[in-house]
Parts: structure tokens; sequence; C-alpha cells
């Protein structure tokens, strides 16, 4: 398959997506303290798309997935499963990562709650991450390379004596959820394929304390560190235009 190339409307119908996608983590924000279940933060979330948003939880139904977010805690790299009996507490460090279908067009979206008070250490996971997923998405230019996006996050990982794992990756989005191409969080410097206008696509980098590795757990889904230390990730959904790139799923905190 080839990578689809999107129009200035095409993109002007991923903006509404990825502004929903948004406008979700928005909403959940406050609701994110110790004591509350991360299946009551699902059934919110799954509220607000379907009744408030009139949009389509995009995760519902992706390879038999039940719910609408995915909530990876801890040590718990991604694709977490919401639980009712799955309790926040104080010093946990949370990924919420939600995907919304509106009107055909995916917005794939995460980011990470301290909740309650947190140990430095996990604040520096977190603000690192963030800091990583903006120096892969501030190379990204016509005329750039994947590997550029996955060197430039490296880097910053490396230097800060973390990890990235690497079993999993950013990839296309658009009319479908994951297309081509794929968007590694790791690289070299002006490899790979050339970024062009009209690509869509996320980054997402997963970074750990400790080593890359990863292993499932028997849910087959559930994606956690090896060595048990923590994870962290954020998601943004990037447009690529003539001089640049536009995050599709900006939050209020985001903008200046
Ligand atoms: N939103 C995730 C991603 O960033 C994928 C979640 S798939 C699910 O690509 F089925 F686990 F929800
Ligand atoms: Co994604
Ligand atoms: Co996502």
């Amino acid at each position: 398959m080839k990578i689809s190339i999107k129009s200035l409307n095409d993109i002007e119908k991923m903006k509404v997506a990825g502004k929903l996608a948004a406008e979700v983590l928005d909403m959940i924000t406050p609701y994110v303290i110790p004591g509350i279940s991360t299946g009551k933060l699902d059934k919110l979330c799954y509220e607000h798309i379907v009744n408030v948003q009139n949009a389509i939880p995009a995760n519902i139904g992706y390879k038999g997935y039940e719910k609408t977010i995915c909530s990876s805690i801890n040590q718990v790299i991604c694709h977490g499963i919401p639980n009712n009996n799955k309790i926040l507490k104080n010093g946990d460090i949370l990924n919420i990562d939600v995907t919304v279908i509106k009107d055909g067009w995916h917005g794939d979206t995460s980011k990470m709650f301290l909740v309650g008070k947190c140990a430095p250490h996990n604040e520096r996971l977190i603000r690192v991450t963030q800091e990583c997923l903006y120096k892969g998405i501030e190379v990204v230019k016509p005329g750039a390379y994947l590997g550029d996006i996955g060197h430039a996050i490296q880097k910053h990982a490396m230097e800060n004596h973390y990890s990235v794992v690497e079993d999993y990756c950013g990839h296309g989005i658009g009319k479908v959820y994951h297309e081509e191409p794929q968007v590694l969080h790791y690289g070299k410097a002006g490899t790979g394929i050339e970024i062009k206008e009209g690509m869509c696509f996320t980054i997402e980098p997963m970074i750990n304390q400790g080593t890359k590795y990863c292993k499932t757990l028997n849910d087959g889904w559930t994606v956690v560190t090896k060595d048990g230390r923590n994870s962290a990730q954020w998601e943004h959904t990037i447009a690529v235009l003539k001089n640049g790139v536009e995050i599709l799923t900006k939050r209020n905190e985001e903008f200046a």
C-alpha cells in the first residue's frame, strides 16, 4: 500500500477529528484524581464522544478491543485496559490514549497525568517524554525524512538516560486508523521515507526509565516494561503542510 496524501480539504476534516480527540483529554483531566477507577474514566470518555461530540470511539471493536480509551499506569507502556476495579492511587502516573472518528476521519492523541503528588523521578520522565514528542514534531517538514524524527526523539531520550520502546511506533492516519507509514521513535537522521506535503501521521514516543524491552500480559493487550520500571507516552496527530507541520490534536493547555 502507498502512503495516502491528503488534500487541504481532507486536512480540514482531520482538524475537526483531531480537535475532538484533544477535547476528550481536556474534558477528562479534572476527573483524574486518586480514588477514581479507569473504568469510570473510560465511561466518561465514551459518553462525551457519543452524546456530546456525536462522534465514534475508534478503539471500540478495533481488533476486538472493547473500550474507548487505553489507560496505562506506571510500568504499563501502552494498551492498558480500563477496569472498574482498577483504582488510581496517589503517586501513579497514567497515560490516556483516545481516538475519535468524525465524518469518517480519525484523530488520535494521548497525554500523561500525574495522579495526586508524584515522585520527582516520575515528573521528570513525563516531562522528558513530552519534550521527545515536541522534538520529533519540530523536525517535520516537506523534504525531511522519517529517520529525522526517530533520531531527534532517541537523542533526547538517551541524553536523559532513558530508553525508547522499539516494538510500537507512530503511524499514518486518515480515513484508516493505522495506515502507512510506520513512524519509528528511533533511527538515523536522513534515512527512511521522505516526508511530503499532505501526509498525516502520529508521533507517539514511549520512553522507559529502564530498558526498552516489553512484554504483553495474558489479556492479550496490556504491554508492560520487562524490568517493571515506569514508562511514559505522549501522542499527537500531525499534518505536513507546505511550510512545515500542524498539530491537529492540540489541547487547551498547548495554545499559547
Ligand atoms: N491509540 C493507539 C495508538 O496510538 C492504539 C490503540 S488500539 C486499542 O495507535 F485497540 F488498543 F485501543
Ligand atoms: Co496512534
Ligand atoms: Co493513540
